[in-house]
């Protein structure tokens, strides 16, 4: 029997072009392989009809859309993830659901291979290979921009001269990935760090400068997850989706970073995550309300490290599982709503209302009502300032 291969199919022309090119240098049959994690665009049965049409033996598309956002984006928005503090691991969270329908796939087609797309040099040939050896450990893996000297150029004749249906003319200068978690864009003139995007860049967010009349928003929120909008009950996905409309229409969840791939390599890029970044805040905002002080200061590291890993390409390995399982835990009483304006690019939080929450209007008052016994005070300060205290008056009396 013919060897098979599943690739991972975006519809563009890159995977369009690996078809006939991974079938060419192998002999394999290859079978395209297209998920939609809400990039929008295409219809799905567009790009499996395309990938049939570029030389796929089979072509296997699944709408991941509610999957990607229940156990992808909610378990990041749980874990306020950002990496660098900034970035909202849009690209990090797609791979693993990919990798799970292309280990699919390649089990209902009987393939022993899997490709994809990637360069050499990036962080998702990483989350792809190592999230193949987790699920699909005997799956082999090839890529044939880095492995079968697939380039651009060569992809650009290779289509033409063998009449695939694809657009070769409308060159972008960048590279994209998006989702319904946001979107980044890398490469061309971006790539010189002193150079400030364009307007052309941009998709998911209008112009921060010019912001229509502010926005309301109310967030409810039901151990961590949004649940209803403005009071209207919505899916994590709908959520996301809401949110990305009213606040990209503010120019909301604009990053430009460098950041440090796995690889070892700094590169800029340029995302826009509206929705997410919301989102994130939002739900933070609802931690402050109802999270204990040191689990919420434990919470913060639990985060980066969970942050760290996702990034890293380590979605399936023990030590995350681990990780979420603390994160899951923090969400027990992350419930209530959170009032924000949405306006000139920024998403602030002006009201949050908990009955689970900690904030206790009678502690904290200084009016009329306050049951804080203030003469507590002294005696925690004098204990909890006596080994600073000791360490001054031994500098005072060495002198270093
Ligand atoms: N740097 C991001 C990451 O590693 C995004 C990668 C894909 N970016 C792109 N523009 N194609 O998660």
């Amino acid at each position: 029997m013919t060897d098979r291969i599943v690739l991972a199919y975006s519809g563009g022309l890159d995977t369009s072009v690996a078809i006939g090119w991974i079938a060419d240098a192998t002999g394999a049959e290859v079978i395209a392989v297209a998920v939609d994690v809400g990039q929008g665009g295409e219809d799905l049965e567009v790009i499996r009809q395309r990938a049939l049409d570029c030389g796929a033996v089979e072509a296997y598309v699944a709408d991941a859309r509610d999957e990607f956002a229940n156990e992808y984006c909610m378990p990041a928005l749980k874990a306020n993830a950002l990496y660098h503090d900034k970035y909202p691991l849009v690209s990090a969270l797609s791979r693993p659901v990919i990798v799970k329908h292309i280990a699919a796939a390649a089990k209902q087609f009987g393939a022993d291979t899997m490709a994809h797309g990637c360069t050499g040099k990036g962080n998702d040939q990483v989350r792809f290979e190592v999230g193949i050896t987790s699920i699909a450990p005997d799956l082999k893996c090839i890529a044939p921009v880095r492995d079968l000297a697939l380039t651009r150029d060569k992809a650009i004749d290779y289509a033409e001269k063998h009449n695939l249906p694809i657009a070769t003319t409308k060159k972008n200068p960048f590279s994209i990935d998006q989702n319904v978690w946001g979107r980044a864009v890398e490469t061309g003139f971006l790539e010189d760090i002193w150079n400030a995007p364009t307007k052309d860049v941009y998709d998911y967010t209008d112009d921060p400068a010019f912001p229509p009349v502010p926005d309301e928003v109310l967030i409810t929120f039901e151990k961590g997850i949004p649940v209803a909008i403005d009071g209207e009950k919505v899916t994590p996905l709908q959520a996301i989706e809401i949110m990305n409309q009213r606040a990209g229409a503010h120019g909301i969840g604009r990053i430009d970073i460098v950041e440090d791939r796995l690889v070892g390599i700094k590169s800029r890029e340029i995302y826009e995550a509206p929705g997410a970044i919301a989102l994130i805040e939002a739900h933070k905002e609802l931690e402050n309300v109802t999270l204990e002080r040191e689990q919420a200061r434990y919470k913060r590291r639990i985060t980066d490290e969970w942050t760290e890993l996702v990034y890293d390409g380590m979605w399936s390995s023990p030590l995350k599982d681990s990780l979420e399982a603390f994160i899951e835990d923090t969400q027990r009483y992350v419930s209530g709503e959170i009032r924000m304006q949405l306006h000139g690019g920024k998403a602030i939080v002006d009201g949050r209302k908990s009955d689970t929450g900690l904030y206790d209007f009678n502690l904290a008052t200084y009016d009329e009502g306050d049951t804080f016994d203030q003469s507590a005070a002294r005696g925690f300060i004098e204990i909890y300032g006596l080994a600073a205290k000791q360490a001054a008056a031994r500098q005072a009396r060495l002198g270093y």
